[in-house]
Parts: C-alpha cells; structure tokens; sequence
C-alpha cells in the first residue's frame, strides 16, 4: 500500500522525545469470560445503551492476538506503547499474568511500554461515588507496580476523569450510565484522590516517571456578549480547570470545593494528596468547543443530548472540516491549548505529552487520517517553538476499537480491523507515520 500524500518528515523535537500509539483495554482486548465484569459490560448489556448493539466481548482479541500487535507496533517504529490495565482482569486468578507477557513482548521489541492505571473499566462491584473506590484504586496500584515495575519506568494513573465524570455519570451516555448532572461532583473528586493515592503508591514502589491523562480543548465563546462569555467560561472551568487547578495548583477553581464531599477541612487534607508532583502532564486533545449561553433546548453534541438545563449551550464549529464522526479538525487549537495551558500554569506546569490525538474515518487508503496527524504533530511543534516543554505525541489508535457507546461505528485507527476475521490490515497512514519515523533516522 502507498501513501499517497507528499508530506514533509516530522519536524524535530528535542532529543527525547517519545512517539507512540495508544489502546485502551476495554477496547481491543476482548476476552471477558477470562476476567470479571466491569461497569462496562453491564452497561452494555443494557438495550439502546450502545448504537450498534455490540459489546466488546469479542473486540480486537487483543488479548489473545498481542503478539500479532506487538509486531505492529515493532514495524511502526514508535518509541512507545500506551495500553491499558484492566482492573477487573487484575483482579481475576491469571489476569496480571497477561500483562506480563504484554510488557515482555514489547520489551523484546524494543517498544516502551506505558500503562494506564484506569481507562474507564471500573470493576462492576465499585461505584466512584463512594470515596472507598480511591483507596482500592491506590491498593491495585501497588499490586500492578509490584508485578511490572521492574520493566515499566512511565506510568498513568488516569485516563480522562472528566469524560468518565461527565459521560458516565453526569449525562449517562457511557457506563455506568448515571444522569446526575452536578451531583456527579464527588465522581470528580473521588478520581482525583484516587489519582493521588495511587502516585504515591507507585512512587513507594520505585517508580518515578509518572503522569495523567486528562482531556482538554481550548473554550470559544460563541460571541463576545457578556452571557456567552460567561457561559464559555463555565465550560471551559467543567471541562479543563476542574482537572487541571487541583493537579497543579493545589486547589479548585472558585466556588467548586464547596460542592465537593468532606468540605472544607476533608478537602484541604485531599488536595494536598491530589497534588502530588507530576513528573509529566498528559494532554488528550481532540478539538475545541464553541459555547454560548443556554438557549433552553435540549442539544446533539458529539453522539450525546445534552439537557437543556444546563447552564451553556454547545455550539457548532462553523468553517472547520469534519471528520467521519463529525468532529472538527482544528490542529491549531492545539498550539492554542498548550500555550494557554503554559500562560496560565507556568512553572507549575511539568513537561507535557499528548497522551491522545486522532480521528475517526473510513477506509483503508485514509489520506484524511494522514492530513490530521500532519497538521496537528506540526501545531505541536509549533507550541514546542512558542516554549512549551513537549516530550511525547500519541496517536489514538493502533488499531480500529469498540468506540464505547458508539459501538464498532468509528475507526480511529491506523490499522484496520475486520470484526469477522479480526484481520488487521495497515492503512495508508500506518505506512505513512512509519515511513515518517524512519525518514527521522
Ligand atoms: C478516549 C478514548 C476514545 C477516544 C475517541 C478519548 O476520549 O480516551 O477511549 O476512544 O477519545 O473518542
């Protein structure tokens, strides 16, 4: 196969710099007779829940098909590999087992394996809402580093606690499928002291290169009235500094503590564990949000009905190319975010790593896939110039996935998979990252 697109190679980052893909466990691993129930499987059990019907019982079959993987990604040519523990499978007789040979098999390859603590598959029998989960979250922590530490230097404790809070359990389009709107607050709180915890479980354990992997997009109001603004301000504070203050600055944006379990003095005493030095912040970048003052109806955004009670309104993006998924391609947002993010953290801000940055569209010969990558690995760069500390850029995903309540609907990855055979078939932008990893010598 050949990419057709002429495109310079990669600009050049400073030395060190860590080039990857990422997966989530849920999403490609399939096997789930061999581990226990997380919230995700029941969810998906439920009708209606998930578009297409399906569930990720099957998936990619990653888990029996690694070695398959493993030999991708060697022929990519990344520096790194960012999966996914499963917690559930952890907690089930032989489940640690397979991340042993996971770890092992990427080893041999040459490929840095970088574990995600969580991405979203809680075990079924744990609920966020109880503050509990934290303290078991730091436990599996210490177990998974006990048993991989010897091989893993970087770790993350988290993947995207705003997503999990908000589309979990505030709006009930992924699992567990809770519609609390703002008493999903403690949802919040309770990841972030789970985070916490669960660094200073993996520091006891020896390790001392770890991050988060947080979503973030740049905020555009819909118009400079006062109402939009305020509103835009709303949602960027919902969806970056909820996240973001506690980690590195020690506290909650105004007016958010107050509405957190064990206010004040529980709180106070939880910050301090939140904010433990990060050695990295990991950034998921996907696209901005254009938000406007409430316009009292309810709104399509993204695959999800937003209620008309909320205090913004969604906006489209006008002007801007889709993806498949309807998603706007914006790459220079992302220079925009980082430089923001650098504005306004400073030097409490550790060196960062795109943690995720894709697009969904059909296809094998997928010259839009190519396009985006080019465009946003160029604004990266283009933040890295502006004085950004960049130190990793991750696309999502190796491989086609069970995109959560969009069943198998979206392809984000840069090896097909035919879900009857499990056939994977490089695109034409596998070949293109590879040849572009390879041109930098
Ligand atoms: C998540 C992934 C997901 C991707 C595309 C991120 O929010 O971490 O699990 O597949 O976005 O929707």
């Amino acid at each position: 196969m050949i990419a057709r697109m002429a495109t310079n190679p990669l600009p050049q980052f400073p030395p060190g710099f860590l080039w990857g893909v990422s997966t989530s466990a849920h999403q490609i691993e399939g096997a789930v007779q061999e581990r226990d129930p997380s919230v995700w499987d029941a969810f998906t059990a439920e009708p209606g829940r998930v578009k297409d019907g399906s569930t990720a019982a099957v998936a990619c079959d990653h888990y029996h098909r690694y070695p398959e993987d493993v030999a991708l990604l060697a022929d990519l040519g990344v520096d790194a590999y960012r999966f996914s523990v499963s917690w559930p499978r952890v907690n089930s007789p032989g489940g640690l087992d397979f991340y042993d040979r996971l770890v092992d098999a990427l080893c041999a390859a040459g490929v840095r394996p970088i574990p995600t603590l969580f991405h979203w598959d809680l075990p079924l029998e744990l609920d966020w809402l109880n503050r509990d989960t934290a303290e078991r979250f730091a436990e599996y922590a210490a177990v998974v580093a006990g048993r991989l530490g010897d091989r893993v230097r970087k770790w993350i404790t988290l993947n995207e606690p705003a997503e999990h809070t908000l589309l979990g359990h505030a709006l009930g389009a992924h699992a567990p499928g809770r519609r609390l709107l703002f008493d999903a607050l403690p949802v919040a709180h309770h990841q972030l002291l789970a985070h916490g915890l669960a660094v200073r479980a993996l520091r006891a354990a020896g390790a001392d290169d770890i991050g988060i992997a947080n979503s973030h997009g740049p905020t555009w109001a819909a118009s400079r009235r006062p109402e939009d603004v305020e509103a835009a301000d709303f949602y960027d504070l919902l969806l970056n500094r909820l996240f973001a203050d506690p980690l590195l600055l020690g506290r909650y944006p105004d007016g958010v503590g107050e509405l957190m379990p064990g206010h004040p003095e529980g709180v106070e005493a939880d910050l301090k564990v939140i904010a433990e030095p990060l050695d990295w912040y990991g950034i998921n970048y996907y696209q901005p949000t254009r938000v406007g003052a409430p316009q009292g109806t309810e709104i399509e955004f993204g695959g999800l009905t937003l209620p008309a009670e909320l205090p913004f309104s969604v906006r489209e993006l006008e002007g801007y190319p889709v993806t498949d998924f309807g998603w706007a391609v914006v790459p220079e947002a992302l220079t925009e975010l980082l430089v923001g993010f650098r504005e306004r953290y400073g030097d409490r801000l550790p060196p960062v790593v795109i943690t995720e940055n894709g697009c969904s569209y059909e296809g094998i010969d997928d010259q839009e896939r190519i396009a985006f990558l080019d465009g946003h690995v160029r604004a990266l760069h283009r933040a890295s110039e502006q004085g950004v500390d960049v130190r990793g850029y991750f696309v999502w995903s190796l491989l086609d996935n069970f995109e959560w309540a969009e069943g198998y609907a979206r392809r984000f990855g840069l090896v097909h998979v035919d879900y009857d055979t499990l056939e994977r078939t490089p695109k034409a932008s596998f070949v293109w990252l590879r040849d572009a990893l390879r041109a930098r010598g």
